[in-house]
């Protein structure tokens, strides 16, 4: 199996001229009578257009969009947006995200451009700011959700749809109300406990009587609905300098945050070149710094290329001892070398270079565990003293959108705007919180990552999309924290490597191992289904966290047909999201 690593450097573009709010409707084109009706389903196979998240209400507000005649950027902006009122926990306008769009190009690769649309520290943050139990407000970064979805609406929408019009679907849905599933309520629920300390997200998303929230339910957020009309009216305007800039100014004074009017009135997005390798044939578009995901997942795969990837190998001890060995290199280079690279030097290409990568695998055992602290010698290890949501899209015409945004923890720090109904993310806690802590048990203290002020925090989220031939052929993604990079980079190794198809690559049992702590955690799916292979790795040296979690991310993913252009939607069913198409 031969491979070629190539990846493109020099990816900072700078910061994109926001202009023009575009705010007036837009003719809509007429929904042809011809087109089939939209499908919502677990699995969802269609011709036209594909959306898949994990809430089947907003799929099918993309969908929409897609079937009159919107592109997938119109589609993922409508999409996130629903979002943002229907899965509260990730969906949201006070966070930040990344967002892949893959524009097709005649006889030639697709146009493949990158919006980093992250949080940004504050200009009052300094390295040790978040070193001792910052507060949720604290940690509230500026958001940069508004501002990026607006921006990629303005380089890729097809202009058929105003933004007015991609916005007001969601503060319908909030004004409204809407139906709460078991996946939402179990959601609700989960966050409205211990959160005494949060009267206003109490007020906003309890159950008005004060019970527990049940499939059936009817949520409804005016305040969240009215900030939505603003937003619809006066773009990021509103967010970033207008009337919901001051209600955030005022829940950060209120509550010791430090956002300011100038940090809101400065966030821009920045668009980067996307990192590029390719493996088994197939070109990957993975995301640049500041998310580690792309550096790390090219670097996995480079380091398992030339091994046994045979089908028939994919759970055999073997196979997963030199996965988790792959991981545990790649992680560490994500805490030595990775950070904001408009902070610092990120020597990208570098570490995703053919011959580095193959240098960095070529000590793995395959008859025993390597010692996370030995491959790391640099690092001074000290004894100790969430939320996200990936959704992906694909149009009738093969554009293409990736887009992984996040609050960071579930519904983040907790912290709803006062009267404006959105939450806050908690975001600076992906920042390294104690300089040269770095400790067994995960807290990373190296200087790429350390807080300062306008600096974008290091990211695990790995929106990406595969092509082969210069035609896309998989959008995925997932949220998750660090474990974001091993499940992408198990769905791409699953579909890519291992033969099978989408939806048995979503499905199949995932396995995380961070280089720190020293352990591999494996769903309970897989202990359960390959016993003997999880056995065999203990055998072999390696530490298995008890915790066995049920589930690991939540790739919500389209296949496309490279010969057909069919569109398979895949909604991971460890939540309970849908696909939608037609
Ligand atoms: O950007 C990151 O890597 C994290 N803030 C993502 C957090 C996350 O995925 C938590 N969700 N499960």
């Amino acid at each position: 199996m031969q491979q070629v690593w190539r990846v493109t450097v020099g990816w900072v573009v700078g910061l994109l001229a926001v202009g023009a709010v575009g705010c007036r409707s837009a003719a809509r084109p007429p929904a042809s009578a011809n087109l089939p009706d939209i499908r919502v389903g677990a699995t969802v196979e269609a011709e036209h257009g594909m959306v898949v998240s994990v809430c089947p209400i907003a799929s099918r507000v993309g969908a929409q969009v897609l079937r009159d005649g919107g592109n997938a950027v119109d589609a993922a902006v409508a999409t996130g947006m629903a979002l943002a009122v229907t899965w509260p926990e990730a969906g949201n306008i006070g966070g930040g995200g990344f967002m892949m769009v893959a524009e097709p190009r005649r006889g030639d690769s697709p146009d493949v451009r990158f919006f980093d649309y992250r949080e940004s520290a504050p200009a009052a943050v300094q390295a040790d700011t978040f070193a001792n139990k910052p507060s949720s407000h604290l940690l509230a970064g500026t958001p940069g959700t508004v501002r990026g979805l607006h921006t990629a609406w303005q380089q890729h929408g097809s202009k058929r749809f105003a933004w007015r019009d991609l916005v007001l679907p969601a503060a319908k849905l909030a004004e409204e109300g809407f139906s709460v599933d078991a996946a939402l309520a179990a959601s609700l629920n989960s966050g409205l406990r211990n959160s005494d300390a949060f009267s206003e997200f109490r007020r906003v998303y309890g159950k008005p009587d004060g019970s527990a929230w049940a499939a059936g339910d009817r949520l409804v957020l005016p305040d969240l609905a009215a900030t939505l009309r603003r937003i619809a009216d006066r773009g990021p305007a509103d967010f970033y300098e207008g009337q919901t800039a001051d209600a955030i100014v005022r829940e950060m004074e209120a509550g010791g945050g430090l956002i300011t009017a100038s940090d809101l009135k400065t966030y821009r997005v920045r668009l980067r070149q996307p990192i590029v390798g390719t493996f088994n044939g197939y070109t990957l578009y993975a995301p640049p710094p500041p998310s580690s995901g792309g550096v790390a997942m090219l670097q996995i795969l480079g380091m398992l290329q030339g091994r046994d990837l045979s089908p028939e190998s994919r759970w055999s001890a073997n196979t997963l001892h030199l996965i988790v060995e792959a991981m545990r290199r790649a992680f560490a280079d994500r805490a030595r070398y990775l950070g904001d690279p408009d902070y610092g030097q990120v020597p990208v290409a570098a570490l995703t270079a053919g011959d580095y990568v193959r240098k960095l695998g070529s000590d793995i055992d395959p008859a025993k565990a390597t010692s996370s602290e030995q491959i790391a010698p640099w690092a001074q290890l000290r004894e100790n003293g969430g939320q996200t949501t990936h959704y992906s899209v694909v149009d009738v015409n093969g554009l293409a959108v990736s887009n992984t945004y996040t609050l960071e923890q579930s519904f983040g720090g907790k912290v709803v705007v006062r009267g404006a109904g959105f939450l806050l993310n908690n975001e600076l806690g992906d920042f390294n919180p104690r300089p040269g802590q770095t400790t067994r048990t995960g807290q990373i203290g190296t200087p790429p990552n350390l807080a300062a002020g306008g600096k974008r925090p290091l990211s695990s989220m790995t929106p990406v999309i595969v092509a082969r031939e210069g035609r896309v052929c998989l959008v995925t993604g997932s949220p998750g924290g660090r474990t974001i990079i091993n499940t992408v980079t198990q769905v791409v190794l699953n579909r890519l490597a291992f033969g099978m198809t989408l939806r048995e690559a979503v499905d199949a049992p995932r396995l995380h191992h961070q280089w720190m702590p020293d352990g591999i955690r494996v769903e309970k799916a897989l202990a359960t289904q390959h016993p003997d292979a999880v056995e065999a790795l203990r055998a072999i040296g390696h530490r298995i966290d008890p915790t066995m979690p049920d589930r690991q991310g939540d790739a919500h993913s389209i296949d496309v047909n490279p010969a057909t252009g069919r569109l398979t939607g895949v909604a991971d069913q460890r939540i309970g999201g849908a696909a939608a198409g037609y």
